[in-house]
């Protein structure tokens, strides 16, 4: 293994790159970074400020000095996320955040300080990252770009299996709505949108289990590993 890699995974809502880059990160020594969780921390303070839905109209670059953000990623594969000492990694995945978190990731200076401090965090360390705009605009430069997609069919049956093991039912065709309508929000964004990076390396995980994709991206690693340095090692 290189003494430093930059591994980017980017993809859309439920192709289930969080879940395969936690295991990669646990089977090659990497620290995983959730980059979506940080746009979910920003939006919990906003949220948690105004008592109300968020919208287009306010000023999210204001109060980002106010926001010290952490995140611990642990030996079992979970990572806590907190905001000014806040741990905020269970209160994160509500509802009320995935509805108002579209008008905080689109703010340039949410995008700005978000990205900073996730080059911050890599600047000293193996890191496997994943989110929208990893291997397209945080590490343009990484040395493994992956683009993890799979079908709307596929993403919607994932989700409603993973609720369903936690008790809770959902109904297919709302879930299917809902990622589609998220699809859209993530690739319309006018910065940082989901696009996948000429060089990433596509795989659609569709008809793959999850052990297959995590045996694919952590070949697909060491073999770079072992190649030419990158452009930004070499500089
Ligand atoms: O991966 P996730 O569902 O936790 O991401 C939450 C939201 O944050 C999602 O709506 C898209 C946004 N996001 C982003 O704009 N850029 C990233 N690098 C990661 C997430």
């Amino acid at each position: 293994m290189k003494e430093r890699m930059i591994v980017a995974v980017d993809g859309p809502a439920g192709s289930g790159k969080s879940s395969v880059s936690r295991e990669v990160a646990l089977r090659l020594g990497l620290t995983y970074i959730d980059s979506g969780a940080l746009y979910r921390a920003v939006t919990w303070f906003y949220l948690e400020q105004r008592h109300g839905p968020l919208d287009a109209s306010i000023d999210f670059g204001r109060e980002l000095g106010a926001i010290a953000l952490t995140q611990e990623f642990l030996p079992d594969g979970s990572s806590v996320t907190a905001v000014n000492g806040t741990d905020v990694s269970a209160s994160i995945r509500d509802e009320a955040i995935t509805k108002n978190i579209g008008v905080v990731s689109d703010a340039v200076p949410v995008r700005n300080f978000v990205n900073s401090l996730l080059r911050r965090w890599s600047s000293s360390r193996s890191i496997i990252m994943d989110g929208r705009d990893i291997g397209t605009v945080v590490f343009p430069d990484a040395d493994v770009k992956i683009y993890l997609d799979a079908s709307v069919d596929v993403r919607a049956l994932r989700r409603i299996k993973e609720y369903g093991e936690m008790g809770k039912t959902l109904d297919e065709n709302a879930v299917k709505n809902l990622i589609i309508q998220r699809d859209s929000q993530d690739k319309s964004r006018p910065f940082g949108r989901l696009v996948r990076a000429e060089d990433a390396i596509c795989i659609d995980t569709s008809e793959m289990t999850r052990d297959g994709v995590i045996e694919e991206i952590c070949r697909i690693i060491l073999e770079q590993s072992a190649t030419e340095p990158t452009p930004r090692e070499r500089q």
